[in-house]
């Protein structure tokens, strides 16, 4: 039976970072995938999952079965993380299920959303994270794009955006990237969230959010701002959360789908189908990175260290923004600046895909074909070779 399969083209992310590892060239440098490298090119561990994984081994005494849903410890914090304490209130109407990943939080959420709507076309930005689509496309939901980032302006074009959106119907979803937009590192202002709940409002459709960066843009709060204005205004929205990066979990798959509605019998309801869906689609998630973070953020101390230090890769970041727009802006006749007005991992160079493809083969530079690149694998090391390559191309 397997040899009527044929081979399908490589994810255009892990495909071309296993393309790089397989490089032989020295002087090769990865900017593909999104993982936050230190100055040394190194993905740490933080402090203070470290901290917590001491005493995790130190106590534990059992690898059974978490429960369906997740670690409750786990599940509480981060619906204080993602909405605040004050949306939170006493957590009835808030939903929680730990997933293995943001991946599986996408998951969960269209299996429930598609039984909720199952004629929904869900509205994706234009460009977004490739996965997206088979993320949500997996339970059969169909597509819709609406425009959002204008290559010629380097930034979102809100007026298309809200144009194109007027075609989302009730029933629909729209999904929106919580902050440090993926692929393009441009994200909405307040004002800007506040109008597509206006839309939302008169429109009927239901909002997913994908949030795998918050905290990687500007700060915990800030980067949080945009959800909670949808969740307080609209009264129902869904959340994909990832510890992946602002925790450094990312191959322990650690994430949260998290529903947002009205009153706790709508949650028990909500609750009851993304389980179901958990169990058909791995049963119960994985326990360590849930059980590190549930300490780091519930213990007070290392709350305090993990944030002190998630700032500092968040200052890190944005310093690597500067410098880059600045250094590139030098060295060739393109404006960049518009590289240190966006936000998180990534942003587009603005290059062509044979240009990005180039550099590749010529100097051993990894990029996504679109000119995806991701800043926080920028170090005083590679800087000036990759402005030196890129400057070579234009
Ligand atoms: C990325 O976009 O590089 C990250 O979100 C990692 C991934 O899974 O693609």
């Amino acid at each position: 039976m397997l040899s009527t399969l044929s081979v399908l083209p490589p994810d255009p992310i892990l495909g071309l970072a296993a393309t790089c590892r397989a490089d032989t060239n020295p002087d090769k440098i990865d900017l593909t995938v999104g993982i936050y490298m230190d100055e040394n090119g190194i993905c740490p561990v933080f402090e203070a999952v470290q901290m917590a994984q001491r005493a995790l081994i130190a106590e534990e005494v059992t690898k059974a079965y978490l429960p369906a849903a997740g670690d409750q410890m786990f599940l509480d914090q981060m619906k204080g993380l993602v909405f605040g304490d004050e949306l939170v209130g006493d957590g009835q109407h808030i939903t929680a299920i730990q997933t293995p990943g943001g991946c599986g939080a996408i998951r969960i959420a269209s299996e429930v959303l598609a039984e909720a709507s199952p004629d929904a076309t869900v509205w994706v930005s234009n460009p977004t994270w490739p996965v997206h689509i088979p993320l949500l496309g997996s339970v059969g939901l169909k597509f819709a794009t609406y425009r959002y980032y204008d290559p010629a302006s380097h930034g979102v074009d809100f007026e298309v955006m809200v144009d194109d959106l007027k075609g989302a119907r009730a029933g629909d979803i729209v999904l929106l990237h919580g902050c440090c937009h993926n692929p393009s590192g441009a994200d909405l202002t307040l004002d800007q969230w506040s109008a597509i709940a206006d839309l939302a409002e008169s429109q009927g459709f239901t909002v997913l959010i994908d949030l795998a960066y918050l905290g990687m843009g500007k700060d915990l709060e800030v980067d949080a701002a945009g959800l909670r204005l949808m969740a307080s205004r609209l009264g129902e929205v869904i959340v994909a959360a990832s510890c992946s990066k602002n925790l450094g979990l990312y191959r322990e798959r650690t994430g949260t789908a998290l529903f947002f509605g009205r009153n706790s019998q709508t949650a028990a309801a909500t609750q009851s189908h993304g389980l179901g869906a958990a169990r058909r689609v791995y049963s119960m998630p994985p326990a360590h990175g849930a059980l590190l973070a549930g300490r780091v953020l519930s213990d007070p101390e290392l709350r305090a260290s993990w944030e002190a230090e998630l700032a500092g890769i968040c200052a890190r970041m944005n310093l690597l923004r500067n410098t880059f727009s600045e250094r590139l802006t030098a060295r060739t006749d393109r404006d960049f600046a518009f590289i240190s007005r966006e936000n998180g991992m990534f942003s587009f160079l603005g290059l062509s895909v044979e240009q990005a493809q180039s550099l590749r083969a010529s100097r051993g530079l990894y990029m996504l074909d679109s000119s995806r690149i991701n800043v926080a694998a920028l170090n005083d090391h590679n800087m000036d070779l990759v402005v030196e390559a890129v400057a070579s191309v234009l």
